[in-house]
């Protein structure tokens, strides 16, 4: 379990770094930095860029005050010096599970065309539109290796009932496999694009005790009881958590396991380099702190324990 977490804290850490590296290459690529060495008003910048998406103008400009790469006055904003250092050692580099890596550059590369438009049909970030390429991303070893420590954390096995919120394309398999025939593993997602390619690979593997359900989590009311749910990226998507930290305990059997899996905020400094990348999907808000979960789970009226496992994990035990 160990090297589970390790492989998982190592990477999103390297996924840090490699945004950081594609930021300041943005900056660097569109001319950003050199106008700023002398202050400016914010609103010119802005105004006087040919970047077309204004918007997302402005949300690289605030995501390199929030690295520290610009600094903002009240109307004005201007360069820092800045230093910024990769350490690659030996032992978080043998933890690399690397086949992430060229589809950062892929989503590196939409960003010219999303400062042309957000819409524009070169940007595959949207889950119905652009099912197959989450499909990809979904299905790399990094994905693999964090489901592989949800079912040693849940000690997952035929005949246990798990829900899974926001499931993606690959874990009902993948999970799915885990808890049947005499299981049941429910995946509720949004996302028709997603459920159709789950769906039919569902329908190959003849695994009758898989059941998806194409709804909104945030306003689902589960019936039945499970021995583990499961978020895995998905809180990253949603404005406010309460709510579906409250349902997802409420469809807890006593002594079930949530088990949550996002890069908290508090444990990665300069995480804001890989939010401005994965606000190219548009339900994007930002990836959740511990804090919010506990405060979250503070207002639901059960008793829990909390565990952190690593910088990645957190596992809530229904008492
Ligand atoms: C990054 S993917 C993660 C999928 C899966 N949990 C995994 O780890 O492989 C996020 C998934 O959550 C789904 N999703 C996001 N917000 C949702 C919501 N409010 N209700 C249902 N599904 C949602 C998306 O459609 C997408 O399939």
């Amino acid at each position: 379990m160990n090297s589970l977490v390790k492989k998982i804290d190592e990477n999103i850490s390297a996924m840090i770094q490699i945004s950081m590296l594609n930021l300041i290459k943005l900056g660097l690529k569109y001319g950003i930095f050199n106008k700023l060495t002398i202050k400016h008003h914010y609103a010119d910048i802005l105004s006087s860029s040919p970047i077309r998406n204004k918007p997302l103008l402005k949300s690289l400009l605030d995501t390199y005050v929030e690295v520290g790469i610009l600094e903002k006055g009240i109307n004005e904003i201007k360069m820092k010096n800045f230093s910024y250092t990769i350490t690659l050692n030996r032992e978080s580099v043998q933890h690399m599970l690397p086949n992430w890596v060229p589809i950062f550059e892929e989503i590196y590369k939409m960003v010219d065309y999303a400062f042309i438009t957000p819409e524009h049909p070169k940007i595959l970030m949207d889950f119905d539109k652009d099912a197959d390429f989450w499909d990809m991303r979904l299905s790399l070893e990094f994905n693999s290796n964090y489901r592989k420590l949800i079912a040693s954390i849940g000690k997952l096995k035929d005949g246990m009932a798990v829900l899974d919120l926001g499931c993606g394309s690959v874990s009902p398999i993948e999970i799915g496999r885990l808890v049947g025939p005499n299981g049941k593993y429910v995946g509720i997602d949004f996302s028709p694009g997603m459920l159709s390619i789950a769906e039919s690979r569902i329908r190959e593997l003849r695994f009758d005790w898989v059941i998806l359900r194409e709804l909104d989590i945030r306003t689902i009311i589960p019936r039945n009881k499970y021995d583990i749910v499961i978020m895995s990226f998905v809180l990253e998507y949603l404005p406010t958590l309460s709510k579906v930290i409250n349902t997802a305990m409420n469809a807890l059997n006593e002594n079930g396991k949530l088990i949550i899996i996002e890069p908290f905020r508090e444990n990665y400094p300069q995480i804001s380099a890989w939010e401005f990348f994965e606000k190219l999907t548009k339900e994007f808000t930002q990836f959740p702190s511990k804090f919010a979960i506990r405060n979250s789970l503070e207002q639901t009226n059960y008793d829990f324990k909390l565990h952190e496992i690593g910088k990645s994990v957190l596992v809530v035990e229904k008492l």
